[in-house]
């Protein structure tokens, strides 16, 4: 059975990965509107894959007992300044999510709630993944620099990557 506390941190968490989809939502819908439809689609894949992280916790909760509160999202940013920008609030943003979880964790560990403690295992190793992600997703927009016909060519083949592709190969 969890803790009235960790049911409620549990929960907080399930709020801040839906406002994750509806951000990166948000960013996608910017990419579409300035002409990079294979950004967008990327960002539309990291959104949905959101939405999975929150779904885990959701199940989590139930399958121990637990009761789910969903609770009201805040409105994401829509005006971001280039697609680096994109890439570096995203960063901005794992990192965010990374302390979160290390949080939960910790709550976890202070509960000796062991099960919780697996479960969120799969996060911490995640939010390796997502960082780095980002990361070199930023280091690529530096290499591209002004040239259009370059911003074009890795428009195109974010366009025919899912998230975690880029990292799956390093
Ligand atoms: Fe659910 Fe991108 O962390």
């Amino acid at each position: 059975m969890l803790s009235e506390k960790m049911v409620k941190a549990l929960n907080d968490q399930v709020r801040d990965e839906l406002y994750s989809e509806y951000y990166y939502l948000a960013m996608s819908a910017w990419c579409e509107e300035n002409d990079l439809p294979g950004m967008a689609a990327f960002m539309a894949l990291k959104s949905s894959e959101e939405r999975t992280h929150a779904m885990k916790l959701y199940h989590y909760i139930l399958d121990r007992g637990g009761r789910v509160v969903l609770q009201a999202i805040a409105q994401p940013p829509s005006d971001f300044k280039s697609h680096c920008h994109i890439f570096e609030s995203m960063l901005e943003h794992e990192k965010l999510v990374t302390g979160l979880i290390h949080n939960l964790y910790g709550l976890a560990l202070e509960e000796k709630d062991y099960a919780t403690q697996v479960m969120l295992q799969w996060f911490i190793e995640e939010q390796v993944e997502e960082e780095k992600e980002a990361t070199e997703l930023i280091q690529q927009c530096k290499m591209i620099g002004d040239s259009e016909s370059a911003l074009f060519l890795f428009d195109q083949k974010l366009g025919s990557t899912s998230p975690g592709e880029e990292t799956a190969a390093n």
